[in-house]
Parts: structure tokens; sequence; C-alpha cells
């Protein structure tokens, strides 16, 4: 009797293969695409119509890893298992990927092709940066906790104790000048000490209803007044459908101007800054109660060089900085304030190409 490919539960194979939540494909002995399914083509971006019977040269020439792969398992025929490498997409999109890749051998014992699974990894990704950021926060949290004690009282001393002297030295111009470099150090650190403070207590933020775009106003015009230079052009791209939202508009105000500074400083003397507003309604794992929530998007895009792959790793992470005279609290300080809101921020950067922070704040 001819065996049929109907399962128990009534589906064929065909579909059981369409609805796998991975990217699978086959390709024969000659690196032809025989089978590919719609996790693929969502992932690929590339309609199964468009590829069958053509080589994974072809149809992948961007993916050198991928290809090597398959090269490897037909001529080895062993299997390789979650290999992690990012898929690069037409539009040089990456997304990070784990291939397996196995020999599809016949009832003969003969290779006949490969099975290839490839499984987008973005989620588990971004879920795994988020924890880490989330632990170098506390680590450090508790660290600076206790440099802020040690160091807050005698700086109030030395404070003190230089004013005092430049009272007595009133008539000595170059004394004058040194003590006055002292009590500016020492206001520096108390500045320091203070965004540190802010980083490890934990207060309870005050909500209130909000609106974003008048909040993103004011940081441009506080930035604009303090520039005075009509070489930075910013751009505004407000969705005006936008409802209010509950959040803390004096820490919502301290994100959007530590990111937007970092922008201007980034740029320097002349460039963009393109600032955009608008709804989400993708799916965002972020944690259990918030995923598919729907959420306002704030989109803060500059013209700079992009940040470097090693300053990203640790972008959140407090003292992570490349500037001379920073500090690095800033994106610290925004992330949990964020994370306070129930929202989360993004970035997306290549280098020389500039980059862009997303934050994004949950709807009720
Ligand atoms: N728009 C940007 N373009 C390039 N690099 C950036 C940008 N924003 C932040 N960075 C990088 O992130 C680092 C950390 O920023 P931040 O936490 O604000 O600290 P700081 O500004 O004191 O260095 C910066 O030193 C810089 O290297
Ligand atoms: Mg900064």
């Amino acid at each position: 009797m001819k065996k049929n490919l109907n399962s128990g539960a009534g589906k064929t194979l065909k579909e059981i293969i369409h609805a796998l939540p991975d990217g699978m494909m086959v390709v024969d002995r000659d690196f032809c695409i025989d089978v590919f399914n719609t996790a693929m083509e969502e992932l690929s971006g590339i309609s199964f119509n468009r590829v069958y019977g053509k080589s994974v040269f072809e149809v992948f020439p961007e993916n050198n890893n991928l290809i090597e792969l398959v090269k490897k398992t037909l001529s080895s025929e062993t299997t390789f298992s979650d290999y992690q490498t990012d898929y690069i997409k037409k539009d040089r999109q990456k997304i990070p990927v784990s291939i397996t890749t196995s020999p599809l051998i016949s009832s003969k014992g003969k290779t006949e092709g490969s099975i290839i699974i490839v499984k987008d990894l973005t989620t588990i990704k971004r879920l795994e940066e988020r924890a880490s950021n989330l632990e170098k926060m506390q680590i450090s949290g508790v660290l600076a906790a206790g440099i802020v004690h040690e160091i807050r009282n005698p700086l109030g001393g030395i404070k003190g104790a230089a004013q005092l002297l430049l009272e007595e030295i009133k008539d000595n111009a170059e004394h004058k000048e040194y003590t006055n470099i002292i009590i500016q150090e020492v206001e520096r650190l108390s500045r320091l000490t203070d965004s540190l403070m802010e980083l490890t207590k934990r207060k309870k933020l005050f909500f209130e209803q909000c609106n974003i775009h008048s909040i993103l106003d004011q940081v441009i015009f506080l930035e604009k007044a303090r520039i005075d230079n009509d070489k930075i052009r910013f751009s505004r791209t407000y969705d005006p459908s936008l409802p209010d939202i509950l959040a803390s508009k004096d820490s919502l105000f301290q994100v959007f101007h530590n990111i937007i500074k970092n922008s201007l400083e980034e740029l320097g003397e002349k460039g963009d800054i393109d600032i955009r507003t608008k709804f989400s309604r993708e799916y965002h794992p972020v944690s259990k109660d918030t995923a598919s929530k729907q959420y306002i998007v704030v989109e803060i895009q500059d013209s700079g060089r992009g940040i470097s792959e090693e300053i990203r790793k640790n972008l959140f992470t407090p003292f992570c900085t490349s500037k001379p005279q920073g500090v690095g609290l800033g994106l610290a300080l925004s992330f949990k304030i964020i994370e306070e809101h129930n929202g989360f921020i993004r970035v997306e950067s290549e280098e020389g190409k500039g980059a862009v922070f997303k934050i994004y704040l949950p709807l009720p």
C-alpha cells in the first residue's frame, strides 16, 4: 500500500513544514533549493517562487557562512548544530541566527542533499542583552553606592576649606586662581556623585500626564539656545495622533536631553539630528508582562560617526565613555529611567553611519 504523508493530526507533511516556527529549507546534491518553508520566507524576505530550483550560491550570495556549512555537510556527510552567525538580508540588514545543517540520507544510505534549519535569535539576543545590562547596573550600583558614601562628606569639607582660603588670599591673584580651580573641580566631583546617587537610589518617580512632543521641544529649545550654531540642523517628524502618556516628566526630559546631548557632542561643528515619534504595534517581548503591548516610540538619529562595537557592548553600563571629559553615566541613567517606565531603549548604529536611539514607552 502506498504510504501517505498524513500525520495523526490530519496534517500533511507539507503543512507541518510550513507551520514550523524556524526557517527550514532542503537542497539537493547540486545545492539547488527544493523546500523553503514560510518561516524561511519571512526571515530571508524572499519568496519560495523565487528560489525554487536555484542554487544557494545564487540565492544567498551575501551569506558565506551558510553556504560553507551546506558545502561541509554535503562533502563530509555530517551534521553541524547551532552554528551562530548573522543572516544578511538583501538590504544588508543583519539578523542573528543559529544554523543547523544535516545530510538528507535516502533509505539506501545515499546522501541526497541537506536539510538546513535557520533559527531567528533576535528576540533571545535582545533579552540576553537586557538581562546583562540589568546585571551590570546592579553590580556597579552596589560599588557606586559605597564610593559615593565615602566621597561625599570629604568633598564638602574640601570645598568649605577652599572657600575660607579664598577669603584669606583676596589680594593674591595667582593663589586665588588655584583655589578657584580646587572649588570648580570639587563641584564637578559633587555633580558626579549626585548622578551616581541617582543611579543607585530607588526613588519613586512622580508620574503625571505628559505630552512627549512638548518635552522633546523643551529639550531642543534648550540645546538650540545653548549651541547657537546654525550648522546643526534639527528636524522633527512627530505623529500628531499620539496620546499623552503617564510618565515622569522630569525624568523623560533627562533621558531625551542625555541622548540629544550625546548626538550634539558627537556631531561637533555640524550635522543633522532627526527626531521622530510614532506608534509601535509590533510584538516586543521584553518580559512576560510587557509582551505585545502598544508603545510610543521616540527615535533620535544623528549623522555622526556611529558607535564603535567596543562601546556598543557596554553602552548602558555606568562609566562607559569614549570622551576624555566624559563620565559615562548619561546612558546608564537613561536606561534606568526607561526601565522604571516599563519601557526599553534600542540602539542601531553602524560605524560611520550615525546612530539612532529608539525609546519605547508603553501605552496603557
Ligand atoms: N549619538 C552617539 N554617537 C556616537 N557615540 C555615542 C552616541 N551616544 C553615545 N555614544 C557613546 O556612548 C558613550 C556613553 O555615553 P554617555 O553614557 O552619555 O556618557 P558620556 O557622554 O559621559 O561619555 C559615549 O562616550 C559615546 O562613546
Ligand atoms: Mg553623555
